[in-house]
């Protein structure tokens, strides 16, 4: 499918469907009519530029946004009117843009804080530690001495230990160097073969594609292009990030189309 097509017919299977989904801020519609769902094991990424709606999608799945219309249906029960905190416990867990780590405790109060909302499931302060392997040893440090990748994985490694099913992940590799954003998204395969869900926003379309199983592309609030990273064409995914009337933006020259 490389079209903006959505095929509406139940999906019992999916682990989140949103549909129709609309979200204003005051008079401003930051997302118009957008569905999507998420299968256990898919990495969904939202791609779109400055402004496009992506945080506003996410934040919307994870409650912290009321929509103006659309639903959110998790496992198949829809939750758009459940408080945030309740859909923490269901399992659908937010790695906010800009992290919003607690700088001045520990790396394991703010894993402990992570915690406390916890849905049942594998994920614990100890499985994190084996699944970041620096962890362990400078669990007693306070964040704000960290740097920005490691804060990011403090960030992803709270979000993990609420044990979700659905993973939201807003610009996890604003900012940090590449070997860096590579070692942050080397969890994802791991954690989505145990039936994970991930929805991941990038800016960075050369690194969402590189991930994702299927990717959706946002242009003013509106879905502009869905397909498969093998099936959609640069140009193609350059007009839907875009908009139709600009053919060669300064990011399509450093390759991230
Ligand atoms: N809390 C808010 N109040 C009012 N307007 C907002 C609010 N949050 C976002 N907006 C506006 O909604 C639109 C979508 O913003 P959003 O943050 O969802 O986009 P984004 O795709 O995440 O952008 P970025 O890539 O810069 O993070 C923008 O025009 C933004 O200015
Ligand atoms: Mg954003």
């Amino acid at each position: 499918m490389t079209d903006t097509t959505y095929d509406h017919s139940a999906r019992s299977d999916s682990l989140l469907d949103v549909s129709e989904l609309t979200v204003f801020h005051g008079q401003l519609c930051a997302v118009d009519q957008v569905s999507f769902h998420v299968n256990a094991g898919e990495v969904l990424a939202i791609i779109g530029a400055n402004g496009a709606g992506k945080s506003t999608l996410l934040r919307t799945i994870a409650g912290l946004h009321k929509p103006s219309s659309g639903r959110i249906s998790y496992k198949g029960e829809e939750i758009s009117k459940l408080a945030a905190h309740r859909r923490v416990r269901k399992g659908i867990s937010l790695v906010p843009e800009g992290r919003r780590l607690f700088a001045s405790l520990s790396l394991e109060e703010n894993l402990q804080v992570g915690a406390q909302n916890a849905a049942p499931g594998p994920f614990n302060i100890g499985y994190v530690y084996d699944l970041f392997d620096w962890m362990h040893e400078r669990r007693n440090q306070k964040v704000r001495q960290f740097s920005g990748g490691e804060q990011q994985a403090v960030a992803i490694a709270r979000a993990l230990v609420a044990n979700p099913q659905v993973l939201l992940l807003d610009e996890v590799s604003l900012g940090l160097a590449p070997i860096v954003i590579e070692r942050i998204y080397e969890f994802i395969p791991n954690i989505v073969t145990q039936g994970i869900g991930v929805v991941l926003v990038e800016q960075d379309v050369t690194q969402g594609l590189q991930v994702a199983t299927r990717v959706h592309c946002l242009l003013e609030g509106r879905t502009s292009l869905v397909g498969t990273p093998q099936e959609l064409s640069p140009s193609a995914i350059e007009r839907a990030y875009f908009g139709s009337d600009v053919t060669h933006g300064p990011a399509a020259q450093e390759g991230h189309v």
